[in-house]
């Protein structure tokens, strides 16, 4: 293959007011994690590892209907869980890896193979952005700044990376907390490259993001 993938999903979903893991919560009927790994499979990721909460791996099997996946448990953080994902990618590994969070469940095709390519292209590090559209400040203490907006994007994932860059840089900053995977190779000394991600692409964090996400469904559906 192309590529393989690593889907994370093993965050607990606190800010979405829910009891069971954030991505096995469903949407048009599947789990946000069944579509966020159908996503990849379908634009050609094998393997195709998703990292899951410990204590819920039964759910996750179920909630994943039979598809082709590596299972793997979970970290405390975001960054831990990446690893063990890119840890279960056995032999023959693809060159190119996607970073991808199971709460973007509907990232348009185009975008996956944007990164792709620009990875194929040469780029270590790739990541999709949007512009802000908010007017933004910088906070502190007391006092606040304003950021120029037309300079700021927004990242998104999948993200992608030389799989052998990213296995190495996620090693040597095991310990420093970042949010994001490219960030790590920026560490490493290897330059990020941005290509044009998608207001689709939306994250899945509040209640809020539940009811965008259905109108979208729908639209696609029509
Ligand atoms: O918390 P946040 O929304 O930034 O998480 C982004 C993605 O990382 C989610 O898909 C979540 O399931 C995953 N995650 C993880 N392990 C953690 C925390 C978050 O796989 N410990």
């Amino acid at each position: 293959a192309r590529f393989a993938a690593v889907v994370v999903a093993a965050g607990s979903g606190t800010r979405l007011g829910a009891v069971a893991p954030k991505a096995l919560l469903e949407l048009g009927g599947r789990a946000l994690v069944d579509r966020a790994v159908a996503l990849m499979a379908e634009c050609g990721a094998d393997p195709v590892v998703v990292v899951v909460p410990a204590a819920h791996r039964e759910e996750f099997a179920a909630a994943l209907r039979g598809r082709a996946v590596t299972l793997v448990d979970g970290g405390a953080e975001r960054q831990q869980s990446v690893l063990a994902g890119l840890d279960a990618i056995t032999d023959p590994a693809p060159p190119v890896v996607l970073v991808h969070d199971a709460a973007r469940p509907l990232v348009p095709p185009d975008v996956v193979e944007r990164v792709v390519g620009a990875v194929e292209a040469g780029a270590r590090a790739v990541i999709p952005v949007v512009p802000v559209t908010d007017t933004v400040r910088r906070v502190d203490g007391d006092t606040s700044e304003l950021l120029d907006r037309s300079r700021l994007r927004a990242v998104q994932t999948p993200q992608g990376f030389d799989r052998v860059t990213l296995v190495g840089a996620h090693r040597r900053y095991a310990a420093t907390p970042v949010t994001d995977d490219a960030t790590l190779c920026e560490l490493a000394g290897h330059p990020v490259a941005l290509v044009d991600g998608s207001t689709d692409a939306l994250k899945i964090t509040h209640p809020f993001d539940v009811l965008v996400a259905e109108a979208l469904l729908a639209r696609r559906a029509n």
